[in-house]
């Protein structure tokens, strides 16, 4: 059976618009824990712009199910992730200016940097996958690195905007998973995955673990709003 990986970095991202303390990721978390997901994602980035290092130490200690931290493959990331120990470490891109990762890691350019990110990771005791774009050649250069999983980058698919370019992309990843779990590799997917495009790609098979963010977060506010509005005209009408 998929699993589902819930991304809390926009939690924080709420949280650090304000500098204060709420909302919590680490409470998302068991919220999201309790409500059936898998998996907790979090996205360390250099910046710190959403989850912070407190939030990855709490979470360690907390989260009961997974704990995914998606990173950068520098020096600073990878003493963070030897020290704090996640069950998986996702290794991504990562530019400052980008609003959210932007495309999948180029294996073949960086081979020998992700290469030896992944033998310390995982001399480390930790499960390594890498985000790669559905292209049968970074598949290939993926699995010379010697990573566990891959995560493939859904983003084409999901900003697919015509029912041929839907399937192009399907086709694309469909290929992806059949190259990758041929050489042994297991399989994720993330980014950009909604409740109208999750459908068609989980019904490809082969995908272990979808890592979703937005989307989730998004419906949570909206379905939560008339509830959280109605606490508040409660306490102010009875007061
Ligand atoms: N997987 C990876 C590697 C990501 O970088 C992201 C975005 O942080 C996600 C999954 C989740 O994407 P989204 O927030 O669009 O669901």
């Amino acid at each position: 059976m998929a699993k589902l990986g819930l991304n809390v970095d926009h939690i924080a991202t709420v949280r650090q618009a304000r500098g204060g303390v709420e909302p919590d990721p680490v409470t998302a978390a068991a919220l999201g824990e309790l409500a059936g997901a898998e998996g907790i994602t979090i996205h360390l980035r250099e910046d710190r712009r959403h989850i912070q290092d407190r939030d990855l130490e709490i979470l360690r200690r907390t989260v009961k199910t997974k704990l995914n931290l998606e990173m950068a493959a520098t020096q600073e990331m990878v003493r963070i992730a030897l020290r704090v120990k996640p069950e998986q470490v996702t290794l991504v891109p990562e530019k400052r200016q980008e609003l959210t990762t932007e495309g999948g890691l180029d294996v073949i350019i960086n081979a020998k940097q992700i290469t030896d990110t992944v033998k310390r990771l995982k001399d480390g005791g930790i499960v390594v996958s890498l985000f790669v774009d559905p292209n049968q050649e970074q598949v290939k250069a993926a699995n010379k690195s010697g990573t566990d999983y891959i995560e493939i980058h859904t983003g084409a698919y999901a900003e697919a905007r015509t029912w041929e370019d839907q399937k192009r992309e399907l086709d694309s990843i469909d290929a992806a998973i059949k190259l990758a779990r041929k050489v042994g590799m297991g399989v994720n997917a993330g980014h950009g995955l909604n409740y109208a495009n999750i459908k068609a790609l989980a019904a490809l098979g082969g995908i272990e673990e979808y890592n979703i963010g937005h989307s989730i977060i998004a419906r949570a506010m909206l379905v939560g709003l008339e509830r959280a509005v109605r606490d508040m005209v409660n306490l102010i009408k009875y007061a």
